[in-house]
């Protein structure tokens, strides 16, 4: 069984649309701690929906592998815990954070932050359910007047979850201002529980600032790590006061971007993978040479062969 309290190092973030299966293993094997799945609805997977199930196999590679739940009801939410132990997940995560409209509309996600005896309960319901341990994503809050990261941590730890991954925002600053580290710091305080602080890290050096002003027991990396899986290599030295390990060559980069490109091609079927690649490849152009080209060559993917034909145009526009 998986112990938080163990793990150093950063995790990969849930990101709908992002975190699949091709990339939570590739971010295992360059070091993440743990991944997770794309959120899935408690709901949809009690109706048996088979979409979401395709969202979930796959694993997560040689890391522990989290799979995300949202859903505002605790019955649903426990039910729909017990359903996804079949995909073989090493802990459940619940969604307390997203921000989308057709989440927050049906209460979930980030609207549970509004009310932090719902949180606990949802909590309570899930970790009854399942022998797994069971985790909390969450926000800062909802708005500046409703900042409840630190009931809600309490009453999360009160129901018996494992660990708390809070990204430093409310819901009504979507993904626009800095976080704020003083609300990691407030939840780090407020709970025994490991913490992962979450938020726009980019680097080692952002991961370890942040560590060290709140005091949180690690990190979380979303965006940061797309693209750029040798960051969880660069964190792991920097927290093991090791030197920082060389850095990807272009080769590198252009031969992942492909190898992650073939993957999601040979879990989704070519269409859908190629659609799906054009955010996921756009990560790994950023600061090259050509950008305008590059991007417009990205929107377009259709095929495989398209991505080797970008990858082409990347060495045109940047080697010699
Ligand atoms: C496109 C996208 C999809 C996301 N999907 C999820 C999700 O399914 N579940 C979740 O808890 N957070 C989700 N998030 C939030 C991230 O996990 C993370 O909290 C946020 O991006 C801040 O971290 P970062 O700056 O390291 O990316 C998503 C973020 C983005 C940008």
């Amino acid at each position: 069984m998986i112990d938080f309290t163990q793990l150093s190092g950063a995790a990969f973030a849930p990101m709908a649309g992002l975190s699949d299966a091709p990339a939570r293993r590739i971010m295992a094997e360059y070091g993440a701690a743990y991944t997770v799945s794309e959120m899935v609805s408690a709901k949809a997977l009690t109706y048996g929906d088979r979409k979401t199930g395709a969202l979930l196999s796959g694993g997560g590679g040689c890391a522990p592998y989290g799979i995300q739940i949202f859903g505002a009801e605790p019955q649903t939410m426990a039910e729909g815990a017990k359903l996804v132990l079949k995909y073989n997940p090493d802990f459940i995560d619940i969604n307390m954070g997203c921000p989308a409209p057709k989440i927050t509309g049906g209460g979930a996600g980030s609207a549970l932050m509004r009310d932090p005896a719902l949180c606990g309960a949802i909590a309570e319901a899930v970790v009854k359910a399942v022998p797994v341990p069971v985790t909390v994503k969450l926000r800062k809050g909802w708005d500046a007047d409703t900042v409840t990261c630190t009931e809600v941590a309490k009453r999360c730890e009160a129901a018996g979850v494992s660990l708390l991954a809070v990204h430093g925002r409310t819901r009504e600053e979507m993904y626009t201002p800095p976080i704020d580290p003083g609300c990691i710091a407030a939840v780090k305080q407020a709970v025994g529980i490991p913490v992962l602080g979450n938020g726009d890290l980019l680097t080692a050096a952002d991961a370890k600032q942040l560590m060290a002003e709140t005091g949180c027991d690690g990190v979380m990396i979303g965006r940061g790590a797309l693209g750029n899986p040798w960051l969880f290599a660069e964190i792991k030295a920097m927290l093991a006061g090791q030197p920082t390990p060389a850095g990807p060559t272009l080769k590198d980069r252009m031969d992942l971007l492909l190898r992650q490109v073939y993957a999601m091609c040979e879990e989704k079927g070519e269409g859908p993978a190629m659609r799906q690649a054009r955010t996921q490849v756009m990560y790994f152009l950023k600061g090259l040479h050509g950008a305008a080209e590059l991007r417009r060559a990205a929107c377009g993917l259709t095929y495989y062969r398209d991505a080797e034909e970008l990858v082409r145009l990347v060495y045109r526009h940047n080697v010699g």
